[in-house]
C-alpha cells in the first residue's frame, strides 16, 4: 500500500503571498487566535520578521508535489531546550486523509532529533477539540487550561495548554509510527 506522499520543505519568499491567502481563508481563520482579515501591507511585515526571526521556523507542507499547508514552530529556546508549534492544512479537501498526523510525526521527530530538544508545546482553542485529542493521541499531555486567553470577535476564549517531553515520545514513538504504517507510510 502507498500513502500519501508527504513533504516538509522551508517556505521561501515565493510563498508569501500563497500564505496570505490561505491564513486569511475562513476555515483556517477560525481556529487561530486572530481570525481579522490580514492586509497586504501587514502580512509583508509579518511575513519578513517570520523569515528572519532565528526563534522561529516554517515549513510548507507539501502533499503529492502541491503546497497544502503550513507547520512552524515558535518560541524556539536553545537554553530551556524547547518549543512551540502549529500547523494547519489550508484546504478543507485534505484534511482527514492522514496528512496532518504525518506532519505531527515528523515534526516531533525533527525536534527532539536533528534539534536536539527535550521539550514541544502547543496550545489549541478548547473548542478545536479534534486536534488537541490528536496531539494527545501522539503522546502530549494536557499541562494547563488557559481561562479567556485569547479574545476573538470580541469574546473570550479558553485554551489548552499541551507539552510532550522527549522521554515521552520515547514510549509512543513505535506505537506512532505502527498507526501511520496503517495509513500507508513507509518507514525505513
Ligand atoms: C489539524 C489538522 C492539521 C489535522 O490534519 P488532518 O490531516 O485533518 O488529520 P488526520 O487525517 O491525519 O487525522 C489524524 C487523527 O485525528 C482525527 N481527526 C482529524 N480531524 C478530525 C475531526 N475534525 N474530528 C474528529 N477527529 C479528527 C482523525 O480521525 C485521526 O485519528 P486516527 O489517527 O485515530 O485515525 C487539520 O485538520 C487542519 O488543518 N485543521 C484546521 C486548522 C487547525 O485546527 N490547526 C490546528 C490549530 S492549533
Amino acid at each position: 500500500m502507498s500513502g500519501p506522499q508527504v513533504l516538509l520543505r522551508d517556505v521561501s519568499a515565493a510563498d508569501r503571498d500563497r500564505l496570505r491567502a490561505w491564513r486569511n481563508q475562513s476555515d483556517v481563520a477560525q481556529w487561530m487566535y486572530t481570525d481579522a482579515e490580514i492586509s497586504e501591507a501587514d502580512h509583508a511585515r509579518w511575513f519578513a520578521a517570520a523569515l528572519s526571526d532565528p526563534a522561529r521556523r516554517y515549513w510548507i507542507i507539501e502533499l503529492d508535489g502541491e503546497p497544502v499547508g503550513l507547520a512552524n514552530l515558535a518560541d524556539i529556546s536553545p537554553a530551556h531546550r524547547k518549543c512551540a508549534w502549529a500547523y494547519y492544512l489550508a484546504s478543507p479537501s485534505v484534511r482527514g486523509k492522514g496528512v496532518g498526523a504525518y506532519v505531527e510525526y515528523w515534526v516531533i521527530e525533527h525536534v527532539f532529533g536533528p534539534m536536539g530538544l527535550s521539550k514541544l508545546c502547543c496550545e489549541v482553542l478548547v473548542e478545536n477539540e479534534a486536534v488537541w485529542r490528536l496531539h494527545e493521541s501522539f503522546g502530549f499531555r494536557r499541562e494547563a487550561l488557559l481561562r479567556q486567553h485569547v479574545w476573538k470577535n470580541g469574546e473570550p476564549r479558553d485554551v489548552v495548554g499541551l507539552g510532550l517531553l522527549a522521554d515521552d515520545w520515547a514510549m509512543v514513538r513505535e506505537a506512532s509510527r505502527d498507526r501511520l504504517r496503517a495509513k500507508g507510510y513507509a518507514f525505513d
